[in-house]
């Protein structure tokens, strides 16, 4: 019984190392999750994440918020393999009417659902509606990203697109954080190729809880490209960060993040 206890602490810790690399590999994700851990202090209160697939973000926001919920359109997120994890969105609506009164939220969290609507500037008036005055968005919508949940994928944002789109909803920018530049754009790209049309690994990837606002895969791992595929994965991840580092081009991102207020009415 020891025995078996073991291995499998063994086979857990071996699945949690295999994440951390697989999270680390994944540029888009890294920028991600290092700039929602920087904005987390700046949420409070009750806070409303929309578009939330299976709530990747909530442990990073638990400790400054009373309450998390999450909110999921049901005609597109019963299609991906977030509908089959255990972490589920609390509400469903039709994309049209959030269902909460006008100022229910002191924060609203939105992570790369805005490129997902055909209506974009509707749902970013809707996030307005919820958010108390001087609440906070913390949005993030992507520049240079591969389709991905088609046919649901509509369109891209440049930052100002991003900030004339905030102000017809009533928002206030107050900063814009670009996410990677060339060379993660560059990286994220060749990664992504590797990863799923040479290595096939989009199954595997499912199975270590990522890839979940995608269709269900049970495609297999094609095991004699892993050799070459893997290393030149992590070669060019790490190689992104130094070049975006050494010579950042601020004319590319892989998408933007925007914090921004409502301000109160006087
Ligand atoms: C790329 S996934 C992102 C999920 C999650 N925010 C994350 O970062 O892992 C986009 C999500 O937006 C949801 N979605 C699409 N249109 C929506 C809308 N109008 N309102 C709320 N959610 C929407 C989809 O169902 C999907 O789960």
């Amino acid at each position: 019984m020891s025995n078996l206890l073991g291995s499998f602490v063994h086979i857990q810790a071996v699945k949690r190392a295999v994440i951390s690399a697989a999270n680390w590999v994944d540029l888009q994700w890294s920028v991600t999750i290092s700039q929602l851990r920087k904005v987390a202090p700046r949420a409070r209160g009750t806070l409303l994440d929309v578009g939330c697939g299976c709530k990747p973000y909530m442990s990073i926001f638990a400790p400054y918020v009373a309450r998390y919920v999450g909110l999921e359109l049901e005609s597109t997120f019963s299609g991906t393999a977030a509908a089959s994890l255990s972490v589920q969105p609390d509400v469903y609506y039709d994309g049209k009417r959030i269902p909460f009164d006008e100022e229910s939220f002191d924060t609203v969290l939105s992570i790369q659902v805005l490129e997902h609507t055909p209506t974009p500037q509707e749902l970013l008036n809707e996030m307005s509606r919820v958010l108390r005055r001087d609440g906070v968005l913390i949005l993030s919508a992507p520049f240079s990203f591969r389709l991905h949940e088609e046919p649901h994928d509509y369109f891209r944002y440049s930052p100002h697109g991003l900030r004339v789109m905030c102000e017809k909803a009533g928002l206030q920018v107050q900063e814009v954080w670009p996410q990677g530049s060339l060379w993660s754009v560059l990286g994220h790209q060749m990664n992504s190729f590797l990863a799923f049309q040479v290595g096939k690994l989009d199954g595997f990837t499912q199975s270590l809880g990522k890839l979940t606002h995608e269709e269900t895969s049970n495609s297999s791992p094609r095991f004699l490209a892993l050799p070459f595929v893997v290393p030149a994965m992590v070669l060019i991840s790490g190689a992104a960060r130094v070049l975006d580092k050494v010579f950042p081009d601020r004319t590319m991102a892989l998408g933007y993040l925007i914090i921004a207020n409502r301000p109160s009415k006087f």
